[in-house]
């Protein structure tokens, strides 16, 4: 079997399901449309928001955006989605972080109803993940657990360790790890015999947000690594926490930078979008 997890190839594989999906939706006449918050210009942001723009059109799903000035304020911003949250045309809302320094994204995140929040990072969809309820997953970590699943990896029993414990990944990352039935050890930047402990990994998750941090003396032989991180290097190439030349040839499996995780998250966002369709 491939040593490369392609991300690219398995999200293509979920969006053509989730295709066939709308268009029978379509014919039952049950249709929504996504809506994204832009708040000011950061160019990564531009790009994210596109690439979702996008994969609504392909997958047949309509797609409202709001591109704001940098200094919308946040009443305008709670104004916007409480209206979102109203309308039954919209299946999703999602507000694309960063948001500038004045607004509070909390106070965004918990405007957006449970029901329409497919970025699936209001408390209660976090609590829902917490205890195994109905909600919508965070996309990153549900994509990585799709990517195990359809490249072949045993997830049940083996030891996972994730490095970092963000919000976003880390924590709903080795939530969803443990619902697999894994045994998990989450790590951080304070955590005592870091490489000690990912050597002991059989799957190995890097979210350390740091260009190349994990080598080969972190990784043990044969384990399967998976790399959340997304970087530019001295050269602008893409790279991501994972020093990759070093890593490959020790481990039975490993996801690229670019390639990997990174079309995951939009693939998981649209099946979010299309679970909102069908509730
Ligand atoms: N910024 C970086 N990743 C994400 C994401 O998954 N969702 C949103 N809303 N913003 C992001």
């Amino acid at each position: 079997m491939a040593k490369l997890i392609d991300g690219k190839a398995i999200s293509k594989e979920i969006k053509e399901e989730l295709k066939k999906e709308v268009a029978e939706l379509k014919e039952k006449g049950i249709e929504g449309s996504l809506a994204v918050i832009q708040v000011g210009n950061d160019a990564a942001s531009t790009v994210y928001v596109n690439n979702k723009k996008k994969a609504c059109e392909y997958i047949g799903i309509g797609s409202i955006s709001y591109e704001l000035p940098e200094e919308t304020p946040e009443s305008e911003l709670l104004r916007i989605i409480r209206e979102l949250n109203e309308r039954s045309d919209i299946c999703g809302i999602l507000v694309q972080l960063p948001v500038p320094r004045h607004i509070n994204e909390d106070n965004l995140i918990r405007e957006i109803s449970p029901k329409k929040d497919v970025d699936g990072f209001h408390p209660q969809s976090v609590g829902a993940m917490t205890i195994g309820e109905t909600g919508f997953l965070s996309c990153t970590p549900a994509g990585i657990i799709q990517l195990l699943k359809r490249s072949g990896v045993e997830i049940e029993g083996k030891h996972c360790v994730v490095i970092g414990r963000s919000n976003i990944v880390g924590k709903p990352m080795a939530l969803l790890m443990l619902r697999e039935n894994a045994t998990v050890t989450i790590t951080h930047s304070k955590t005592v015999n870091l490489k000690e402990i990912c050597k002991m990994a059989d799957i190995l998750i890097a979210a350390v947000g740091k260009p190349g941090f994990v080598d080969d003396s972190y990784v043990k032989e044969g384990a399967v690594v998976i790399d959340v991180g997304i970087h530019r290097d001295e050269n602008n190439k893409l790279c991501g926490d994972v020093d990759f030349e070093k890593v490959e040839p020790h481990v039975s499996k490993i996801t690229p930078v670019p390639g990997g995780v990174g079309p995951m998250t939009i693939a998981m966002l649209m099946k979010n979008c299309v679970e909102s369709m069908k509730r």
